[in-house]
């Protein structure tokens, strides 16, 4: 099927990696140099000129420690500039595939979320995002809204790439944080499922992350093994390394829209991560 899509946070990590996967379709990539999304005029120009069929929005607030601090920005750049874009993007006709993350949920469920779960941001990230999807569902009937979690890609910054350049140093034993539970995710991974899901017109909320599950300890002892290192990993638990916002213990996400609509499942996280370091050589 064909579509003209239109990709925010173009510059960004995932929005680099869609680009590169979406390369069979027509394709506007753009970053905050393009258009500044906290203004209405600009997204509204952006999405029109696009002319695009689907508007794929990346762009966010992501620094979730500054988002606390920052917090009018992170309001103006996750919550109403997804306003705008969805705004724009229903005038224009266009679907909306919004991206939103695992901090909406409290992350205290002892089981992974699936998307009727309930929410309960805990950050002014988490919250912020969570009304980014409200306005996606408020503005925009043709709107899919997509949670992912643990995501690297290609040029990061991710955990995948500081582990690989502390792992590679001498120095004292690496504490990591052995008690949050999450899915690692690669972009990779995250936008050929895009690139899948632009075909089906399913509407509402869909989870996409790997599958399987592990620690920030599990996940950083695999990047250690695939390059060899020998350098000690220390588990730790999230009272070690308090951070301005509290990370969620249980960040992992079911897919159970995935496997109700009969797509087929994401890879797993070893699976998506082999790939990933065998690809940097
Ligand atoms: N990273 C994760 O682990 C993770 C996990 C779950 C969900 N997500 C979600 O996935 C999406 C992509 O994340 P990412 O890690 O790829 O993000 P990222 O690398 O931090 O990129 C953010 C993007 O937003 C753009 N942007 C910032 N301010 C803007 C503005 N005023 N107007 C227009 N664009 C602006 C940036 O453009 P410039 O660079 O040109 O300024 C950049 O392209 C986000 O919605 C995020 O919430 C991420």
């Amino acid at each position: 099927m064909s579509h003209r899509v239109l990709i925010t946070g173009g510059t960004g990590m995932l929005g680099r990696t869609l680009a590169r996967v979406f390369s069979d379709l027509e394709v506007v990539s753009v970053g905050s140099k393009d258009a500044d999304l906290t203004l209405e005029s600009q997204a509204r120009r952006l999405v029109k000129e696009s002319r695009a069929t689907v508007v794929l929005h990346s762009a966010a607030m992501t620094a979730v420690d500054l988002c606390e601090t920052e917090r009018e920005r992170a309001f103006q750049l996750n919550a109403l500039a997804t306003e705008y874009v969805a705004r724009a993007a229903r005038d224009s006709g266009a679907r909306l595939i919004t991206i939103s993350t695992d901090y909406v949920f409290a992350g205290t469920l002892d089981r992974p979320y699936h998307e009727w779960d309930a929410c309960g941001p805990n950050t002014v990230y988490g919250f912020t995002k969570r009304l980014a999807e409200e306005a996606a569902q408020r503005e925009c009937n043709n709107h899919l809204i997509v949670r992912t979690a643990w995501l690297y890609g290609e040029e990061g910054p991710s955990f995948v790439h500081t582990m690989s350049k502390l792992g590679a140093e001498d120095g004292a034993p690496l504490r990591v944080v052995r008690d949050q539970l999450g899915n690692p995710t690669s972009t990779l991974a995250l936008a050929r499922h895009l690139r899948r899901v632009l075909d089906v017109p399913v509407k509402g909320t869909m989870h996409l992350s790997c599958e399987g599950e592990t620690s920030w300890f599990g996940f950083a002892r695999a990047i250690f093994e695939h390059h060899g290192f020998k350098r000690v990993l220390e588990p730790c638990t999230t009272a070690d390394f308090p951070r301005p916002a509290p990370r969620p213990a249980n960040s992992r996400l079911d897919k159970r829209v995935l496997r109700l609509l009969g797509l087929p499942p994401m890879p797993t996280w070893q699976d998506a991560l082999a790939e990933f370091l065998g690809s940097r050589g």
